[in-house]
């Protein structure tokens, strides 16, 4: 009995020690702690097992997105006895992956927003278990921005013309300055609107309004900048001015039209002072012998008065 009773007692304790051992483990799980992904690129999530004794085959590999509590978790890949069981989007790194392979990375085929999170790999082994977990942010860029104005072409000296410079893509909010060909920054004449977009992401617009504008300043650009203040993208406009030719064909015609209209003022307002000469001649010339007739009239009348006188 008390053999009995101590075989047992060493078979458990026994049993006690190969349980301690194997969840300390011959495997470790080698894994990138911390991963910047890209919005709409593929990232792989790199883990490899460490074997620190010979022939290591594996007999599960689990990966999953970790939720708010245990049952939020999302499995990505689960691989166990033999079978694999995939989410759309997901894959083993490895093209042809297989139980002897330790590199368990995890491939993300087309980076999401929503991808970001805690993620946990878990392997079970014939010598034993291990896990890692990997927090993952994606980022968005913005990008190159496209300009268009209002109106759009044969547009006149001195009238207003609305630039608008557009980007989508950003992951947060983000900035547009404007800028003209000499770099005077013209940002504070501009708004800006920004959207949330689907997988939240955004698109800026921005519209700056160039008051009289002249052929003198032709060409403006925008930069669009992330919310940290880096460049992500840029774009220049040159607004269209109707072509310069016509402008000094018709300061051409200007000149004939003003010949044209010239040319008969000029005889005509001479035939005029001409006359009015002619006519102030004549009239003093009329006025002379007027007052030569009257005087001889004059002397009629006192020969008249002095025939009668004598009469
Ligand atoms: C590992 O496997 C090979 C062939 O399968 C065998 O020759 C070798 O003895 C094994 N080593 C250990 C430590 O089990
Ligand atoms: C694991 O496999 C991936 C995909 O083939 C590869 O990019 C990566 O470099 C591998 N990691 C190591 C440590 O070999
Ligand atoms: C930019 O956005 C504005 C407002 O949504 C729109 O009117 C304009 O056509 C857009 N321009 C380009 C080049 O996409
Ligand atoms: C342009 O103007 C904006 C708004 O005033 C300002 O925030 C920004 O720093 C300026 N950028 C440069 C390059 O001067
Ligand atoms: C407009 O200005 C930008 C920046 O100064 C320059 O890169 C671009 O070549 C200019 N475009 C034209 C048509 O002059």
């Amino acid at each position: 009995m008390t053999s009995a009773t101590s075989f047992l007692f060493v078979a458990i304790h026994l049993a006690c020690i190969r349980d301690g051992n194997s969840s300390e483990s011959f495997v470790k799980l080698e894994c990138k702690t911390e991963y910047h992904g890209v919005y709409g690129q593929q990232l792989i999530l790199g883990c490899i097992v460490k074997p620190m004794v010979e022939n290591v085959t594996i007999k599960t590999v689990t990966w999953k997105r970790m939720g708010a509590t245990a049952k939020d978790d999302a499995n990505l890949l689960e691989y166990h006895r033999e079978k694999m069981d995939l989410t759309p989007g997901f894959t083993f790194a490895e093209p042809s992956w297989n139980k002897n392979n330790m590199n368990v990375s995890l491939l993300l085929k087309n980076t999401k927003m929503a991808n970001k999170g805690v993620y946990e790999c878990m392997v079970n082994t014939d010598r034993g278990d291990t896990t890692a977990t990997i927090s993952l942010s994606v980022t968005a860029k913005y990008k190159t921005p496209t300009m268009s104005s209002i109106p759009e072409t044969n547009i006149k000296e001195n009238t207003d013309v609305t630039i608008f410079c557009n980007s989508t893509g950003g992951h947060q909010t983000g900035l547009i300055w404007w800028f003209d060909q000499f770099g005077s920054n013209w940002t504070r004449s501009a708004e800006l609107v920004a959207k949330e977009t689907e997988d939240g992401l955004f698109s800026l617009s921005s519209k700056f309004t160039v008051l009289k504008a002249t052929s003198s300043y032709t060409n403006y650009t925008c930069k669009v900048l992330n919310v940290n203040g880096a460049e992500e993208g840029m774009a220049s406009f040159v607004i269209q001015f109707a072509p310069r030719d016509l402008g000094s064909k018709a300061d051409h015609l200007d000149i004939v039209s003003t010949t044209k209209w010239l040319a008969p003022v000029v005889v005509i307002g001479s035939l005029i002072i001409g006359l009015l000469a002619a006519l102030l001649l004549f009239k003093r010339r009329s006025a002379q012998r007027g007052h030569q007739t009257d005087t001889r009239h004059d002397q009629d009348v006192e020969a008249e008065g002095l025939n009668s006188d004598r009469n």
